[in-house]
């Protein structure tokens, strides 16, 4: 089947509007599993007092407020993603923050509603790759930044590398109640690889490119929050299970357990690994 990708846009969108709950309540768990790969990227682009700075697909908008503190009080940001109910989250975080330099903009990054030259950062983690068009999106980004302007951006990488996202998305495929995205076509793992993240950020026209990995871990004191926080952030996965009748959740539930055995403790503690590319540009 080919792939729409006008069908796909409006799927995310509902979907990531509907995810955000979700998100909100596992706020705290992202910021501490993610944030070597925010650090990673801030360290990359290196944020200076006065600058002005867009972030893309930003969620809760994590790394750009995180920005906001290093461009204050002159400077500050732009935390944009396509739905509103995640710019909702971002804004209540700002506030507990008490970042007063913080403006939030629904927008998609395949469409920047934003002038030419008028940021000198941006950035996106953990976004490009679910787009239906992530070269349009970098094109766009490159068209945003002021020349010299720096881009830092995180993409998974390969789902091997991924076993906290591999293992339940086996589990559903094996009982046939989800499919893997057809290759070339959005996902949390359409952009891995290194060379391909390169050659795609070469083509929207940046330079002076670096790309690594980071390795992470998810853990988790127990199963129960593994799979809360996986049914919280997920809504494939939330939608996939939950429309299920209970008995049939249970062994849902207890087969992903069984997949994460080899990385569970005697204690029921869970260390899973993750790994991420990270890369930054100039424009
Ligand atoms: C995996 S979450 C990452 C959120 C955040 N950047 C983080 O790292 O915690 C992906 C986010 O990308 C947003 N997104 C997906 N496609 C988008 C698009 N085309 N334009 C803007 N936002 C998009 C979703 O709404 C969602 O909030």
């Amino acid at each position: 089947m080919s792939f729409d990708a006008n069908a796909h846009r409006d799927a995310s969108l509902q979907a990531w509007e509907e995810a955000a709950a979700g998100w909100t309540r596992s706020g705290a768990l992202i910021r501490s599993f993610s944030a070597p790969v925010s650090h990673w990227m801030l360290d990359a682009v290196a944020p200076q007092p006065g600058q002005r700075v867009l972030e893309l697909a930003a969620g809760l908008g994590e790394t750009g407020l995180l920005a906001a503190e290093l461009v204050a009080p002159v400077g500050g940001v732009v935390i944009s993603d396509q739905a509103d109910a995640m710019l909702a989250g971002a804004r209540e975080r700002a506030a507990e923050l008490g970042l007063a330099n913080v403006e939030f903009q629904a927008i998609n990054a395949e469409w920047i509603d934003l002038p030419v030259a008028s940021v000198d950062i941006v950035l996106c983690r953990w976004g490009y790759m679910l787009m239906a068009d992530p070269s349009a999106a970098l094109g766009e980004t490159r068209r945003v930044l002021r020349p010299g302007g720096r881009v830092a951006l995180a993409v998974w990488d390969s789902i091997e590398r991924n076993p906290w996202a591999a293992m339940p998305g086996l589990e559903l495929r094996e009982r046939r109640l989800a499919t893997p995205p057809a290759p070339g076509t959005p996902g949390p793992f359409a952009l891995a690889g290194a060379e391909r993240l390169r050659e795609l950020l070469e083509r929207a026209g940046f330079s002076e490119i670096r790309v690594e990995t980071i390795d992470l871990h998810r853990t988790h004191p127990d199963f129960d929050e593994f799979w809360q926080t996986t049914l919280d952030l997920s809504r494939a996965f939330h939608d996939a299970v939950l429309e299920r009748p209970q008995p049939e959740i249970d062994e849902i539930r207890a087969g992903v357990r069984a997949r994460l055995a080899p990385y569970e403790a005697p204690d029921g503690r869970l260390d899973i690994p993750a790994r991420t590319l990270v890369a930054a540009a100039s424009a």
